[in-house]
């Protein structure tokens, strides 16, 4: 019997799930299960988005039938030609002869190495941006090779902005009936799996991954559709803020994923003495048997955790061989941007270390802990100090956070002042997602390479232009020039985007070719760019990024900070100290001293002492004030605490200046 749903009332759920399948590819376990999603449009012509694997061919099939009811099936449109969604073509071939297969050219040329059928008599191929007119909805075709295979496109509905997304924001594990992601708690029951399968599907394809998503963050998208899992038709800010950090290979978490692989006990004695020493150390850890638990689950825990730590016996003179695959999987998977650590065990030649290092050595942006603890059998006293130091050397080499969320306050011989002679620039940043127009000041933009033309912004993630960027991976930098008035640094510097809409009451901005506004007054260039790289750094993040366009406005000279400081923020006065006396409650006036005199006649409205109302001098502080140079913000309290933010501007007790 069918069993579909309805996506829209004209675009219905044809697929099927399988929960018997017990290893996806043949590699990954799926104790869950997994979905094969196929939609049929049915528009004033028909158009199928993809079949779907052997095993729910037979639902398939009547899922089809049953919403076709009679019409014939106009298009089918194949995206990716692996078998898990196209292993039903060639039936549907026979069953709808009237169908054209809609396809690029690789997918022609796969279709034809797969299956024997007269592919080429029904075949329409299709290119970057070519449409297909169906009625009252048009699809538009982009390219995304390498999401998961070289032929794969995607499908762009333009009426409705629905993303028919292929393999990407698939996840592994059966769709039970709650077709829609908003119908389940995905960020907390399905998360971890999308994540397994995004690593391990596509993870090695970072770059390709991060066109897509800059393709993309240029279109309306209400719904995503992917081909394995739910439909994304609220709340795609989280998904995609994780997409973009997957695919920058972004640690989603400051932690240590600690994998183990021990034959009698005493590699696994040890890791674990170095887990506790870690936590004791106020660091997370994740611990992994990789005689247990497949390497497809850790290298999900690679891509989300900042920090790896490998430890191994010695086996047949090499790295046990479980843990010997999961290097080797970690590096076809491109991990990069890591700091990893090793432990090597060996009864009479230890040497699993080194080889473990050099496996993960052609690897990018890796960070290695120089000292590698070296067992002989079980662990000995000297060799738990040895893990202690291990641990010692990890907990330092990344900023922890501390409650507050700022990282570990920097010891005695760093002078915090010395951060205050570097020199900076003053920009507006801005960033658009979907019509939230928004920007915020920055000091941080930076040229890095000029082949390619490429810059860096550090951005505070308490900023809603953070998130914007983190989301939507395009922003633009206005570059502010002397002239700027302190009125542009309190419209985008302290007011949150998040209360106020900046682009309402602001009228000196343009759009630039990627949509987002960059600003006219008071700039002398600016810059829209794409995110290529996110990396984590703790308050902060850096996101590199590819100049699309660039332009100069204006041959005034850049602000810096240190003109900032000098020439236009506001001098503030000494507060002075509040006395007593008496107010005049016509016009103000303020006699000072403790009596009014007898007939007093105010010098300035000529009104009596009977209009004059008593005030009493202000109680002496008895506390601290601060106030922040950067907005004006005023902190009162015994002391500023060391690792305070400025709930305005989000600067630090750096920035703060002692009134009394
Ligand atoms: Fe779901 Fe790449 O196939």
């Amino acid at each position: 019997m069918y069993c579909t749903r309805n996506v829209t009332d004209d675009i219905v759920w044809i697929g099927g799930n399988d929960r018997r399948l017990s290893v996806f590819e043949g590699v990954y376990k799926c104790p869950t299960g997994v979905s094969y999603n196929s939609y049929l449009i049915k528009d004033e012509k028909t158009a199928l988005m993809d079949t779907v694997d052997k095993s729910v061919a037979s639902v398939f099939f009547e899922n089809l039938e049953h919403e076709l009811d009679g019409r014939p099936l106009d298009y089918a449109v194949i995206q990716h030609m692996e078998p898990d969604h196209s292993a039903t073509l060639a039936e549907l071939v026979l069953r709808h002869p009237e169908t054209t297969i809609v396809c690029n050219a690789k997918l022609l040329t796969m279709i034809k190495q797969y299956f024997d059928f007269d592919a080429d008599s029904r075949v329409m191929v299709v290119k970057e941006g070519d449409a297909l007119e169906l009625g009252r909805r048009s699809l538009a075709f982009v390219m995304a090779p390498m999401v998961h295979w070289p032929e794969v496109m995607v499908s762009y509905e333009q009426t409705g902005g629905l993303l028919f997304s292929a393999d990407a924001f698939g996840t592994f594990g059966a769709i039970d009936g709650a077709l829609f992601a908003d119908e389940v708690d995905f960020m907390r029951d399905c998360l971890d799996e999308a994540r397994r399968y995004y690593c391990n599907i596509v993870g090695k394809y970072g770059p390709q991954v991060s066109a897509l998503l800059k393709k993309a963050s240029g279109l309306k998208i209400n719904m995503i559709l992917p081909l394995h899992g739910y439909v994304w038709r609220t709340g795609m800010g989280d998904i995609l803020d994780k997409y973009v950090k997957w695919a920058s290979y972004a640690p989603e978490e400051q932690a240590v994923a600690i994998a183990y692989a021990s034959v009698y006990g005493n590699t696994a004695n040890a890791a674990e003495i170095l887990s506790c020493a870690l936590r004791e150390r106020g660091v997370k850890t994740y611990m992994y048997d990789v005689s247990m638990t497949s390497a497809d689950y850790v290298i999900a825990a690679a891509f989300r955790c900042s920090h790896l730590v490998f430890a191994s016996t010695t086996y047949n003179a090499g790295i046990f061989v479980r843990m010997e695959e999961l290097l080797h999987d970690l590096a076809a998977h491109n991990i990069q941007n890591r700091t990893a650590a090793f432990i090597e065990n060996g009864s009479w030649a230890a040497t699993s270390g080194k080889l473990m290092r050099g496996l993960l050595e052609g690897c990018k942006n890796m960070t290695f802990i120089d000292r590698t603890v070296s067992l002989k059998s079980a662990v000995k006293p000297d060799q738990r100090g040895e893990l202690l130091l291990l641990a010692d050397e990890i907990a330092s080499s990344f900023a922890r956070p501390t409650a507050s969320g700022r990282a570990a306050e920097a010891p005695g011989n760093i002078e915090a002042a010395a951060f205050n002679r570097l020199s900076y620039g003053l920009f507006v940043l801005t960033a658009r997602d979907g019509d939230k127009l928004n920007g915020c000041i920055i000091n941080t933009a930076q040229m890095l390479t000029d082949k390619p033309h490429r810059i860096t912004v550090a951005v505070n993630k308490a900023n809603l232009t953070h998130d914007m960027i983190l989301k939507t991976g395009v922003f633009n930098v206005s570059v502010l020039t002397e002239s700027v008035p302190m009125s542009v640094f309190e419209h985008f510097g302290f007011a949150s985007g998040r209360d106020v809409h900046k682009f309402q009451s602001f009228a000196d901005f343009d759009i630039a070719s990627n949509g987002v506004p960059y600003i006219t007054a008071n700039t002398n260039a600016y810059f829209a760019a794409h995110v290529v790289a996110a990396a984590d750094n703790g308050t902060h993040t850096l996101f590199t990024a590819d100049v699309d366009e660039a332009a100069v406005l204006s041959n005034e000279p850049s602000v810096t900070y240190a003109y900032y400081f000098a020439h236009i923020k506001p001098k503030k006065p000494a507060p002075a100290e509040e006395t007593g006396g008496w107010v005049c409650r016509i016009c103000g006036f303020k006699y000072e001293g403790d009596t009014l005199p007898e007939g007093y006649e105010c010098p300035i409205c000529k009104h009596g002492p009977e209009d004059f109302d008593r005030v009493e001098p202000a109680a002496k502080p008895t506390g601290h004030k601060w106030v922040c140079d950067i907005c004006g913000f005023e902190y009162e309290g015994d002391t500023l605490p060391a690792d305070y933010t400025c709930p305005l501007c989000k600067h630090g007790p750096e920035d703060f200046r002692q009134v009394y």
